[in-house]
């Protein structure tokens, strides 16, 4: 059986196609966009997304010491310290970097650094000169002074002096330096001796007091 020939679209039903062909085709192009990201897409995207946002830090468990069969200790773990340092905060890097660098070439050298919510926020580099310990250089970031991080830094440096059985620490620090020496003096350390003039600052100079504490049992709690 034939069928009768369609009647001719008036305008207003011709443009109603043509308008709803434009948005099959729109939401089809959306849907296949949707497909691709979704489902054959999903694991590269998931897996860029994860590299963006995490960072992995291996943290070796420590292994404690080994034994001989007559209890007789062969090997014992200790730790060792990094200094990291956040280039954001170096107003200049150059500088920063070449008195780091002199520093961490001495021998004997050690040190801690003080960690909030994942950034570096202070550090104490040491030394140790055998015969005592030296301090070298210790900061807090401006934004986390007064917090006890300097006291804590300034505790884990003492603390591995006495480890190392070392009998006192000393260090030098500016005459005009009003936080520093209200740290180490309710830490225990004493003026020893005095460097006039040492520092020079904005066409200034400043003396070098020569601080030491000494390392024992008795060395006031902080
Ligand atoms: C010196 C410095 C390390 C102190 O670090 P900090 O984390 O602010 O110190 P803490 O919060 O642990 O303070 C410990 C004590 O130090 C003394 N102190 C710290 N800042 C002080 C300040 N601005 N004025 C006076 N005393 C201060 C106080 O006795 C304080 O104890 P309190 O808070 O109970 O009163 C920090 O100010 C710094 O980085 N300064 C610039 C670098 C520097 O001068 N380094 C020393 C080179 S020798």
């Amino acid at each position: 059986m034939e069928l009768p020939p369609l009647p001719p679209l008036t305008k207003t039903q011709e443009r109603a196609l043509i308008l709803g062909l434009i948005l099959a085709g729109w939401a089809f192009v959306v849907a296949a966009r949707l497909f691709g990201l979704q489902i054959l897409g999903h694991d590269d995207f998931s897996r860029l997304a994860r590299r963006q946002q995490e960072t992995f830090r291996p943290i070796g468990a420590p292994r404690g010491s080994i034994f001989d069969r007559h209890g007789s200790v062969l090997a014992i773990s200790s730790g060792s310290h990094k200094v990291v340092v956040n280039p954001k905060r170096i107003p200049n890097k150059e500088i920063a970097a070449a008195l780091l660098a002199r520093i961490l070439g001495l021998s004997g050298g050690f040190g801690f650094v003080a960690w909030q919510h994942e950034l570096p926020v202070g550090f104490a580099l040491a030394r140790d000169l055998g015969s005592e310990g030296e301090i070298l250089s210790l900061g807090v970031t401006p934004d986390c002074r007064r917090l006890g991080i300097g006291r804590l830094l300034l505790r884990a440096v003492i603390d591995e002096a006495a480890r190392r059985g070392l009998p006192s620490i000393v260090l030098e620090v500016a005459d005009d330096n009003a936080a520093a020496r209200g740290l180490y003096a309710s830490t225990g350390f004493v003026a020893v001796g005095r460097r006039p003039r040492y520092y020079r600052r904005d066409g200034e100079t400043i003396d070098a007091l020569l601080l030491r504490c000494p390392v024992n049992d008795e060395s006031p709690s902080i």
